[in-house]
């Protein structure tokens, strides 16, 4: 299969297309530079702010995932909010628009989202039926997902898949967390009781590949995440135990975090314990069901 990554060269987007091509899939990014993320991997320019698309990147395309955004870890000034929004919003419609007057074969199309979707709770397990918060990251990702709802129009399968935290020992939230951890400075954000819905970075990969490949799995929305979400100060103590270093400072309290962060330290504070049923009643099976493996294979010993 041929598959098409907007946003390609970043941490998800390199998880999938190593391991389509470790699968014998074709695989072709969008991005704003020519440069080839990776050998055997064309890249295809676009300026979605601009919803301008070389159309030759959708040639012979069956499957087109959608992960392109500016990052959320940023400082959230309003330049940067506006971005974060208009980025993913403006990459979606330029695909949209492309599919609309090219003819193309592309049967299912993945829209990423995140599980900052959901209100925050201390106490709720959120499944893909409950409703949204309505802070800034839940409203970035209420209106990625209606602007990918076009997509329902053009008869082809459209998956809204909201992301966890992935987990990467090079980028990501737990390269962050990993950091002071190594240099014994690490403890446990806010009250360390918010809920992280952790997933391995190759088992997000293959849960998408899964998607693309299942043609029975309906349009909809999937929460990608791992098995089970633990808390702050689990995965803080967790890591802390498998880089071999002492967690002995204080919990950071929330409002030093926003001092630091401002509006930003949402994203460190944020609890969400989301469920992953509905993907795994379709068959989905992890590699990693037990965070402690998913850590030990991440940073071995
Ligand atoms: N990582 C996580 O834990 C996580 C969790 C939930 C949801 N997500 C979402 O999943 C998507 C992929 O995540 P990721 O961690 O792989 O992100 P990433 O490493 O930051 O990569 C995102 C890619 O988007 C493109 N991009 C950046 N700014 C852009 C802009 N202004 N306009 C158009 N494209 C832009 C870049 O590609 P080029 O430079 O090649 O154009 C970049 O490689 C993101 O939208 C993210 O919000 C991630």
């Amino acid at each position: 299969m041929k598959v098409l990554i907007s946003g390609g060269s970043g941490l998800i987007g390199s998880a999938i297309s190593e391991k389509l091509l470790s699968e014998g899939h074709e695989v072709a990014v969008l991005s704003r530079s020519s440069k080839s993320p990776k050998q055997g991997i064309k890249a295809f320019v676009w300026d979605p702010a601009k919803s301008h698309l070389d159309e030759a990147a959708l040639e012979g395309v069956e499957a087109i995932i959608n992960l392109a955004g500016s990052t959320i870890a940023q400082p959230w000034t309003p330049h940067n909010k506006e971005l974060i929004l208009s980025s993913r919003i403006d990459s979606t419609r330029t695909l949209v628009e492309a599919l609309s007057r090219q003819e193309n074969q592309v049967h299912t199309f993945i829209n990423a989202s995140a599980v900052g979707y959901y209100p925050n709770s201390f106490e709720q397990e959120f499944t893909e039926a409950d409703p949204p918060g309505s802070d800034f990251l839940s409203i970035v990702c209420q209106k990625w997902e209606q602007e990918a709802s076009a997509i329902e129009n053009l008869s082809m399968r459209l998956l809204r898949m909201r992301i966890g935290i992935v987990l990467d020992n090079e980028e990501g939230a737990l390269a962050k967390m990993a950091l002071p951890i190594k240099f014994g400075l690490g403890s446990p954000l806010g009250s360390g009781k918010q809920w992280m819905p952790w997933i391995h970075k190759d088992d997000l990969a293959s849960l998408f590949i899964y998607a693309l490949e299942h043609s029975e799995i309906p349009t909809g929305v999937y929460n990608a995440v791992g098995p089970y979400s633990v808390r702050n100060e689990e995965l803080t103590k967790a890591l802390a135990k498998q880089l071999h270093r002492p967690l002995f400072l204080p919990k950071v309290p929330a409002f030093v975090l926003k001092l630091i962060l401002g509006e930003m330290a949402a994203t460190a504070l944020a609890s969400n314990k989301v469920s992953s049923a509905r993907i795994q009643s379709y068959g989905f099976k992890y590699q990693y069901n037990r965070l402690e493996d998913a850590l030990a294979a991440l940073y071995p010993n």
